[in-house]
Formats: structure tokens, sequence, C-alpha cells
């Protein structure tokens, strides 16, 4: 097993948002078989705890804590518990997130303002929360979990599409002024993975079991690759974009598509 830890000799710590479900729970799973430390902090508090508690039972060193990124008091706590428990916080993964549906005709303000406030504003006050803390770091990073709907157009997602161009252009803005104060930031955009949250994107279109499979064959279509992705796939890149490995490589945007973006 390849160490993260190549610029020190102590654990590194790492928290990661979302980590009770889907791609966040794959990252928080992945850093911990890496050897950090690993804050697993979620809205789902009883599933941040339980992943937590099931990496610690496997040998890993893990804490499961309740976050809610669009509360600015609740991720400076998450700040605040993370470096209690180690003292240090070394990387980030702002991937907490929602899907909100809809072109800009069929979806309210109010869902609107949901995807802005969860997608982007929680990316922004998660990186605000830890930076000083990465700076601190020897080999401090941050990775934001965007999409490729951050990248391109795609139909239907009017609000979740602004939100990840947010975070698009935050990472890269992020990126500029923290390249040469040590702290690298960099981010993933996923294509199709299934998880709770694109499988229940289907779900609520479809009629019934038929149909929700019809929908879920209909996305293979497009992707050059023929199948859905995997969050492991996703956390295979998120721990590159967070080691040492991706040490010359900052205010990247990676795709992880399975050819989506390159190959239309
Ligand atoms: N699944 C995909 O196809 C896909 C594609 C591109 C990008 N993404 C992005 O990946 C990230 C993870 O998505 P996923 O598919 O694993 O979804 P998921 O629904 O399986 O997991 C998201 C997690 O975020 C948590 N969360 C939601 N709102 C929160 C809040 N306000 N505060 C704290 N935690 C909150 C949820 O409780 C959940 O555990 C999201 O940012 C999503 O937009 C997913």
């Amino acid at each position: 097993m390849t160490s993260l830890n190549d610029a020190t000799s102590d654990q590194r710590t790492a928290i990661v948002t979302g980590a009770a479900s889907g791609i966040g729970r794959a990252i928080a799973q992945r850093f911990a078989t890496e050897g950090m430390a690993v804050v697993c902090a979620d809205l789902n508090a009883a599933g941040a705890v339980k992943l937590a508690a099931d990496l610690s039972a496997a040998g890993h060193r893990a804490l499961g804590i309740a976050v809610e990124v669009t509360d600015e008091a609740s991720v400076a706590a998450m700040a605040a518990r993370a470096l209690e428990w180690t003292g240090r916080i070394d990387t980030a993964v702002a991937n907490a997130g929602v899907m909100v549906e809809g072109d800009i005709l069929s979806i309210s303000l109010a869902e609107w303002n949901r995807a802005l406030q969860i997608n982007a504003t929680g990316a922004f006050l998660t990186a605000r929360a830890v930076l000083p803390h990465l700076l601190a770091s020897p080999a401090g990073t941050l990775v934001f979990t965007a999409s490729t709907v951050g990248l391109v157009g795609m139909k239907g997602t009017a609000a979740y599409s602004a939100s990840k161009g947010a975070v698009v252009a935050l990472t890269r803005q992020l990126a500029a002024d923290f390249a040469s104060r040590g702290v690298r930031v960099n981010a993933v955009a996923p294509g199709a993975i299934r998880t709770p949250l694109s499988e229940s994107q289907f779900r609520a279109r479809a009629a019934d079991d038929a149909e929700f499979e019809s929908l879920l064959q209909q996305v293979i279509g497009r992707y050059p690759i023929s199948r859905w992705g995997t969050p492991k796939e996703i956390a295979e890149i998120v721990l590159f974009l967070a080691s040492d490995r991706s040490s010359w490589m900052t205010g990247q945007i990676i795709p992880v598509d399975g050819g989506l973006l390159e190959l239309r």
C-alpha cells in the first residue's frame, strides 16, 4: 500500500462531507484504507457515525459527526471537532450535495435556492472553515465534487448545473489564491454514478420498476464506456488529487465520466 504520508511521518487527517452515502462514503473508505484519519461528516449524523464505527472496527482511524454544510456555525464546529481530534486538517473534500431537477421554467425559486445553498454555498463554507488549517499542513489539499453538468450544458438541470458551475469556478479561483501558499485545490467532475442521489432522480420520473430500469439503461446509452460509474471509481481519483501523487496539479477539474465529455 502506498502511503499518503510522503511529506510528513505523521498520519494525515481528512474531512469528507456527505460521507454517509454514495460517493462521499466511498471517498471516506478509500482515505481510511490509505492510512488517513478520516472525519466522516454528514447531515445524516447516524449514517456518518455508523460509517466511522465500521471503519474503526476494521482497524482504521475514523470519527463520525453531524454537519449541515449550509450552516456556517455547523461547518465551523466540524472543523473545530476535527482539530480537537487529531490537532490537524490536511485534506478536505467538499462533497455533500443534492440533485435538483428541472429546466428553468419548471423549477421554483425555492428549488433554485436549495441547489445553490447546499451545492455552492456549502462548498464555499466548507472551504472557508478548513483553509486556515490546510495552510498549516505540510501539504494541504482541498478537493471539490463538481459534476460534468458544471462543465457542459445538459437538459433539465438548470439549478443543479448552475450550482456545480459555481463549484468549478470556485475551485479555479481558490487554486489561484492559494497555489503559492502551499495548498492545492482541485475538483472531480463525475458523470452518472449509481448512488441514492442518481437513483432517486430516476425513481421520481418512473411510473414503475420496469420504467425505472429502462431509464437507467437509457443513461448507459450516452456513455462511451457503456455502463454506470461506481463511487469507488470517483474515490480513486479524489485520493489521487488529495495525495502528494498529484503534487504539481492545482486548479484542475477532472472529469471521471466514462468518456462522456471527450468522446461525444
Ligand atoms: N451520483 C452522481 O451521478 C453524481 C454525478 C456528479 C456529481 N455528483 C455529486 O457527488 C456528490 C455526492 O453525491 P452522491 O451521488 O454520492 O449522493 P448521495 O445522495 O448518495 O450522498 C450525498 C450525501 O450528502 C449529504 N448531504 C446532503 N445535503 C447535505 C447538507 N446540507 N449538509 C451535509 N450533508 C448533506 C446527504 O445526507 C448524503 O449522505 C454530490 O455533490 C453530487 O452532486 C454525483
